[in-house]
């Protein structure tokens, strides 16, 4: 056993010592993976430190440097020393975080966790939470809560009589809304048709008068879900004004807030996220901008009985406990780790104080690329980050809309295969556009440097390129 753990310490030392030696970009083809890792299933079996090595050794050049300070794409945080090391804790105490009978410790520090988090982000204290596998299965879980509390007021059970006849529910929210939003409703017996999409204002975010307008149009039992903040630009919507009116129409409002919802720790981006106390259920995400590993997703609901009500478990031999905390009775899982307490080592290496200057830090990273990339000859800024994700986009000049949105394509190809930094694309508003998304406690001023040089290079090569034709 041990053995297996020093050579796994020792991969993963050199792994996380190597951003800035090694690429950030994987260098190996899906073909090469194959051959290294699609052998027979071995009759006979190896030992554990040599299985470990094997697999280290031939998984490394297909994996992306995305916990270095360089890495840009999507919104992948990188890892916190104290959050990967007691993920490690986790993994080696293999304890079945359901229930506090299972795991006493783990059932504890979860609960402390879960408050630290309420108290960070400013919630209601009286909101329950519970620790998912990522933001997706805290959507449906909070919106499991909310299907709950909208039926049980018509006064239909629908963890005894399912969905089949029961008053339908609508769903409104922007064409921003994330894909994990509508994944999540269909697990819970949505249908799309059930989403209503509202028009945005000139803010990007959602128009208040078109939401007044859609819900007068479908009176009967109601979802909001708005955003904090949207994935591509960051977009914010106006929580002083439209939960407010959702509430006047007596439907549930849902934040998604996997990296936005930090805001709440900023003095100088709370602004951003005012109001957003006064709503039903938030989501946020521990393996974003906390920097906690993968797997991590948080959600918080304000009406506990209506969120344990759609959760809860009862059997025969699960002993519930009547003082502390069954992670059973607000999870969709039953054994489940304790991903909790990488979170909990997350906030107590930072503190308050640390969350936020990491969250401004990052806010400051991104706009600084923006701005720098954007001005560059051959690319053009698209959105200025209020938070920390901004938009480029690449052009030539006399070049059509089509011809840049496959020239950007390519710039983003070409700056990835430098291998020194690594940013991943999108479509905005009918245009392909690269996303910049700063989210990593690890970025530097010289990462910042060496994205904007790395960008004015390739351009540079292919400005050359295009002339010698
Ligand atoms: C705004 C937003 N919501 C939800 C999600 C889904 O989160 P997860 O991948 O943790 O399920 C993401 C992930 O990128 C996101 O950016």
């Amino acid at each position: 056993m041990l053995n297996a753990l020093s050579r796994a310490q020792f991969h993963a030392s050199e792994w996380l010592s190597s951003p800035g030696s090694s690429p950030i970009n994987a260098t190996v083809s899906e073909q090469q993976l194959r051959r290294a890792f699609d052998c027979r299933l071995p009759d006979t079996g190896a030992p554990a430190d040599e299985v470990i090595d094997f697999i280290a050794n031939n998984a490394r050049d297909g994996l992306l440097g995305s916990s270095s300070g360089g890495f840009f794409a999507w919104v992948i945080g990188g890892i916190l020393p104290s959050a990967l090391a007691a993920d490690w804790l986790v993994s080696a105490w293999d304890q079945n975080a359901a229930l506090y009978t299972c795991s006493p410790a783990s059932a504890i520090i979860e609960e402390v966790a879960g408050e630290w988090l309420k108290q960070l982000f400013d919630l209601p204290r009286e909101a329950s939470f519970a620790f998912t596998t990522g933001c997706q299965m805290a959507h449906m879980t909070a919106l499991a809560a909310a299907r709950h509390a909208l039926l049980d007021a018509k006064g239909w059970n629908v963890e005894e009589d399912g969905l089949f006849g029961a008053p339908p529910i609508a769903i409104f929210t922007t064409d921003h809304h994330h894909g994990s939003v509508e994944r999540a409703l269909r697990y819970l017996g949505f249908g799309r048709k059930s989403i209503i999409s509202i028009e945005t204002d000139v803010s990007g975010g959602m128009d208040p008068a078109a939401l007044t307008r859609a819900l007068q149009a479908h009176p009967g039992p109601a979802i909001v879900v708005l955003n904090a903040a949207d994935l591509n630009a960051g977009i914010f919507d106006d929580f002083n004004s439209l939960i407010p009116i959702a509430k006047s129409f007596g439907a549930w409002t849902h934040i998604d807030g996997a990296f936005g919802l930090f805001a709440r720790a900023s003095k100088s981006r709370m602004h951003l996220v005012d109001g957003i106390d006064q709503a039903d259920s938030w989501v946020t995400d521990g393996h974003k901008w906390l920097n906690a590993p993968f797997d991590c997703g948080i959600c918080f609901v304000r009406n506990s009985k209506a969120h344990r009500a759609a959760m809860t478990l009862e059997a025969s031999y699960v002993t519930q406990n009547q003082s502390a905390r069954d992670q059973i009775n607000w999870n969709p899982e039953w054994s489940r780790r304790a991903r909790g307490i990488p979170v909990y080592a997350a906030l107590k290496e930072l503190g308050r104080e640390g969350v936020a200057d990491l969250v401004d830090r990052c806010c400051e990273y991104c706009h600084a690329m923006v701005i720098g990339i954007g001005g560059l000859p051959g690319a053009e800024m698209i959105v200025e980050p209020g938070l920390n994700q901004g938009l480029v986009r690449f052009v030539r000049k006399g070049a059509s809309d089509a011809d840049n949105d496959v020239f950007t394509d390519h710039v983003i190809e070409a700056i990835n295969a430098t291998g020194k930094v690594f940013f991943s694309g999108t479509t905005w508003r009918g245009k392909t556009a690269m996303r910049i998304s700063v989210v990593n406690w690890q970025t530097s001023d010289k990462d910042v440097k060496t994205a904007i040089q790395t960008v004015a290079d390739i351009l540079a090569g292919m400005r050359e390129l295009s002339q010698c034709r």
